[in-house]
């Protein structure tokens, strides 16, 4: 039996925290190294989706299907909803604005469907099996973009992942937040079916010239959750020119891709 692929979604609550942009980042600094890697962009705002296929004039993409289809045509071969990010060397399954209502419209529309399904489970696996017939290459890797808040959406995602990323920045830095949500896991995992690991929890838009509340924020972020957090060298540093650069990408030696292939050779060394 080959391998099935590594299911991680980068999920955090709180908007804003780099969560699409680590997906994105990752999701290449992984195929860099060789594995298949698609991301699925499960936020209805569409922004892994426009920021991997987006054009490098600033058109956005011209999306025919999405995982809204996936989710809701159940004959829909997964193969045909992928598209292929030549920036980011993997594939996309795109998101689009139709997808936030997505639940209203298998809930009204189709068969009563029961809350915790794992749609996106079962749709990802067949997707991945598809291409093995097709090609006989595996898909190695989903990373997954969560949507910012919780809701139906999300908990596909979630109930989709063996492993889950939580990007966190230093200045909304919330101990609390993630216990939270560390204690929602726990209890997801006794109502339903579903035991995702924590693979980390990464610190993005790290400021180091912020020389007292960086370290103290860090040391805080250390004592409570320190076992969670891959090495510093993958810490995501404060970078403008990522930040800017929404069409095209800045050059190997930006202090954020260097960190982001940091995380990509973690995370493969990392197999649990
Ligand atoms: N390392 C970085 N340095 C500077 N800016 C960054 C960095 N990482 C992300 N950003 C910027 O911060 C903003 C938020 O990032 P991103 O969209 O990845 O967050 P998010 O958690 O996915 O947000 P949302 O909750 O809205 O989905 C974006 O404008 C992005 O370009
Ligand atoms: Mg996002």
């Amino acid at each position: 039996m080959p391998a099935p692929p590594r299911i991680i979604s980068v999920v955090n609550e709180k908007g804003g925290v780099g969560k699409t942009t680590t997906a994105a980042h990752l999701a290449r600094a992984i195929a860099l190294q060789g594995p298949t890697v698609v991301l699925v962009d499960m936020d209805g705002q569409a922004t892994a989706t426009k920021y991997m296929l987006g054009r490098e004039d600033g058109r956005p993409p011209d999306i025919d299907r999405s995982v809204y289809d996936l989710l809701t045509n159940p004959d829909l071969d997964g193969l045909d909803v992928i598209r292929l990010s030549d920036r980011f060397q993997t594939g996309v399954i795109p998101s689009s604005i139709d997808l936030k209502t997505w639940f209203l419209d298998i809930v009204f529309e189709g068969e009563p469907v029961d809350l915790v399904e794992p749609i996106l489970s079962r749709r990802l696996d067949a997707t991945s099996e598809s291409l093995r017939d097709a090609t006989g290459e595996p898909i190695d890797f989903f990373l997954i973009d969560a949507p910012p808040s919780f809701g139906s959406l999300y908990l596909q995602a979630l109930m989709a992942s063996d492993e889950l990323l939580i990007p966190v920045t230093l200045e909304t830095l919330s101990i609390e937040g993630i216990y939270t949500f560390t204690e929602t896991l726990e209890q997801l995992e006794a109502t339903i079916d579903y035991e995702p690991e924590i693979l980390g929890i990464l610190p993005c838009m790290v400021d180091g010239r912020r020389t007292t509340q960086t370290p103290k924020k860090l040391s805080e972020l250390r004592d409570a959750f320190g076992p969670l957090l891959p090495p510093e060298e993958t810490y995501v540093p404060i970078n403008s020119e990522l930040a800017q650069a929404q069409h095209s990408l800045p050059g190997p030696s930006n202090a954020a891709l260097r960190a982001y292939r940091n995380l990509g050779q973690w995370v493969l060394e990392n197999d649990r």
